[in-house]
């Protein structure tokens, strides 16, 4: 882990198992990018308390975080390269949120569309909005500021966040000199997936998934239950191929695009059924994922393996969070402060 690289660190929230919209949205881009960039990813568990602060959410975090991590090393992340931790075991995030918090203003978080989308998502109302909910993208801040990362892999719901990122570390370079670089985001090469249903985004909450861990007989039980054009009631009605989630799918998943091109020439003219394009989707989904299904099978046979990862990248976030704050506190003069009444007070002490 050469220090000479520059830094990757993005993340998700440990509430469940990641999906197809995770992975051509984000995962994919860290899984491509993890050997120019030192990566790090984060399990935001602190996050989720935002919306979800029950003894319930939090009980089932390390059952969660196991699921996620065996996600990511199925979506190709490779744990000799990449630093996995666990956001709550990193004191310094709470310390450097609450610095961060004072440079930004409520006016500018109580507008983000991102923060009212989640309290809808969870069903909190405005007058409900918790303080920590309104400070998610601080925290999120705290999160890629403190290993001092230079880009933020993240679906497009979080760009708005980075953004705040950036203007955040541009406000505390200018207040107390140059610690952090200013973070550029990414995002994958579709950053919002629609759901089976065409309603909204592939959500869990939302059950419109196919999940990364979906074996074959789920993912053609899901494609088989779609939704497509509904005005084609027969297969000889012509059809419509833009913004209908099955074409999407296979645009996104079927490698085989003379197949895609030729369904999409048939469904238009109304010479195909819409059993042949969802057998065909389905098929290219299983393959799609039929090299995680190896990479699961591999790390779920080793017990232990997937806590051994959190455990190994926690501790080395450990390092760089203290070397961080150490430079933070430094710039800002409290270490100076705190130095001169410690002199004093010794001085005092010796006395009496
Ligand atoms: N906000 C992200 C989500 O929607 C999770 C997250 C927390 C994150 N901290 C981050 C993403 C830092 C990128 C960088 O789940």
């Amino acid at each position: 882990m050469t220090e000479s690289k520059k830094r990757i660190l993005t993340g998700d929230r440990p509430t469940g198992r990641l999906h197809l919209g995770h992975y051509v949205g984000s995962l994919q881009k860290r899984a491509e990018l993890q050997n120019e960039f030192d990566t790090i990813l984060i399990i935001a568990d602190l996050h989720m308390l935002t919306t979800k602060p029950t003894r319930e959410g939090i009980d089932k975090i390390s059952s969660n975080v196991h699921g996620m991590v065996l996600d990511y090393l199925a979506a190709g992340i490779n744990p000799e390269r990449v630093t996995i931790y666990l956001q709550s075991m990193i004191p310094e995030i709470y310390e450097l949120n609450l610095i961060l918090e004072n440079l930004v203003t409520v006016n500018r978080l109580s507008r983000l569309p991102s923060l009212k989308e989640m309290a809808q998502a969870a069903h909190i109302d405005d007058e409900e909005m918790p303080f920590g909910l309104l400070g998610y993208p601080v925290l999120q801040a705290a999160d890629i500021l403190l290993p001092r990362a230079n880009l933020v892999p993240v679906g497009k719901d979080n760009i708005c966040h980075v953004e705040i990122t950036r203007e955040i570390a541009r406000r505390f370079n200018n207040l107390y000199g140059e610690v952090f670089p200013i973070p550029e985001h990414m995002v994958g090469d579709v950053p919002t997936l629609v759901g089976t249903d065409n309603k909204a985004k592939m959500s869990k909450s939302l059950d419109n998934c196919i999940f990364l861990s979906d074996d074959k007989n789920i993912v053609d039980k899901k494609v088989r239950g779609m939704y497509t054009d509904p005005k084609r009631v027969r297969a000889d009605i012509p059809g419509t191929v833009e913004g209908n989630p099955v074409f999407i799918y296979h645009d996104a998943f079927n490698s085989n695009k003379n197949e895609v091109d030729d369904l999409k020439q048939r469904y238009q003219t109304g010479n195909v059924g819409d059993g042949e394009v969802k057998d065909k989707l389905a098929k290219a989904i299983n393959e799609f994922l039929s090299p995680m299904r190896e990479r699961y099978a591999k790390y779920e046979s080793e017990k232990g393996l997937v806590e051994a990862i959190v455990m190994n990248g926690t501790e080395r976030m450990r390092k760089i969070a203290t070397e961080t704050m150490r430079e933070v506190r430094k710039a800002m003069g409290l270490s100076g402060a705190w130095n001169r009444i410690r002199r004093s007070a010794e001085k005092y002490r010796k006395k009496h």
